[in-house]
């Protein structure tokens, strides 16, 4: 039997966690299929890239396309123009995309004009909310994709309504939880990330709000960001805040002038830390204020309350079985909601179906069968 590749591709901060236990996966089988792993170059700082492919024993990239920061446009295009070449070079039996960013809608649709299939990993998942970037590479990916692998039932029902075929579909869980089990007992205490900061000294275990904030609904609208942080510093006063900065926030806050509004000593701004740390921040949180669709999900397998500072989820088994509570962006319903949490200690939450650590295990068994 000939030996087959599949190419793998990353891009961005949350594709990272999604692709180590698939590598980890592939390379238990490597008599039978190679994988050749490509990072567009989409998320490019120390901070947003390099920390987590050591902390998640990631190869090396076979190679980086360095196509950095743009608008969409010119960020898919130099994408899609930068990887033609590779397919040519290594002509795999597939290309393998994870989540939802930029790169994954990308590199896709040149596998797909090259009649080259395409596997999606966390298909599925849907905002119905067509203002995020997200939700069109969702449902553009899955049009194109040839092997669906999806986290939760609900996404199921997204594609048959979409018309893709059920035999394409399979239910295979979290590969994310994968990463966070596999990584739990390597957490770096939250004293130990917050050590170099005077602000964080009084901070003490569970007696925090960890809050991470990067959507583009949230951060490039002046009044919105101004609104969420003025109601930040409001749940300050009774409970610290370790804030971990994002890049697009860190440009917005200064551009906006709102450094002052998270200058208050109970807000501890951080730059954006690596995997381990986020890690053991939430393990040690008291609850977690957050736009992020990969920390709803975190949280809900940690049993950590979520706040989603969103209007909507396309993750909807973390409300309805986990700790998550969307309630968008009003102060009102933000400080009720951590009053809640405060005073109930919030949700407990169950684990769902298939976040068990072997998501990555039933896609390389299912890329065998269908591609080996
Ligand atoms: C992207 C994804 C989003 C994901 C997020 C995780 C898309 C459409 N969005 O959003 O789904 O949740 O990553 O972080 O793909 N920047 C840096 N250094 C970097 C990367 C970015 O400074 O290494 C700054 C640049 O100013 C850039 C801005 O952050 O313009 C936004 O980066 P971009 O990759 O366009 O989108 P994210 O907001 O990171």
């Amino acid at each position: 039997m000939t030996k087959k590749t599949i190419v793998c591709v990353v891009g961005a901060r949350p594709n990272f966690m999604k692709i180590a236990p698939i590598i980890k996966a592939l390379k238990k089988t490597q008599e039978h299929v190679s994988f050749y792993l490509v990072h567009t170059g989409q998320h490019y700082d120390q901070a947003m890239k390099a920390s987590f492919f050591q902390q998640l024993d990631i190869p090396e990239p076979d190679i980086d396309l360095e196509v950095g920061s743009g608008s969409h446009s010119e960020q898919t295009a130099h994408i899609m123009l930068r990887f033609e070449p590779v397919l040519d070079k290594v002509k795999p039996c597939a290309v393998l995309v994870v989540g939802d960013v930029n790169s994954t809608v990308a590199c896709g649709l040149v596998a797909v004009k090259k009649a080259i299939p395409v596997i999606h990993v966390e298909a599925g998942l849907r905002s119905h909310d067509r203002q995020m970037p997200e939700e069109i590479n969702r449902v553009l990916t899955d049009q194109i994709s040839d092997t669906l692998f999806t986290t939760e039932r609900s996404a199921h029902e997204h594609l048959l309504k979409e018309g893709i075929e059920s035999r394409r579909i399979h239910f295979v869980g979290n590969v994310m939880i994968d990463t966070l089990r596999a990584n739990l007992e390597h957490a770096i205490a939250f004293t130990e990330t917050l050590k170099n900061y005077d602000k964080a000294q009084p901070v003490k275990v569970g007696e925090y709000a960890l809050l991470t904030l990067h959507r583009p609904s949230n951060v490039d609208d002046p009044r919105t960001l101004t609104r969420l942080l003025l109601s930040i510093a409001g749940i300050s006063r009774k409970l610290p805040v370790i804030f971990p900065i994002h890049p697009r926030t860190h440009n917005q806050i200064k551009q906006q002038g709102l450094l002052d509004v998270i200058s208050s000593p109970t807000i501890i701004g951080l730059p954006p830390v690596g995997y381990l740390q986020m890690l053991g921040l939430m393990q040690s949180a008291k609850l977690v204020l957050t736009d992020s669709g990969g920390l709803q999900e975190e949280t809900t397998s940690l049993g950590i309350p979520c706040v989603t500072l969103r209007e909507n989820t396309e993750r909807p088994i973390t409300v309805e079985q986990g700790t998550n509570t969307i309630v968008g962006t009003d102060p009102e319903k933000i400080q009720a909601c951590v009053d809640d949490i405060l005073t109930t200690g919030g949700k407990s939450g169950r684990i769902p179906e298939y976040w068990d650590g072997k998501a990555a295990e039933r896609i390389l068994a299912e890329i065998k069968r269908i591609y080996l």
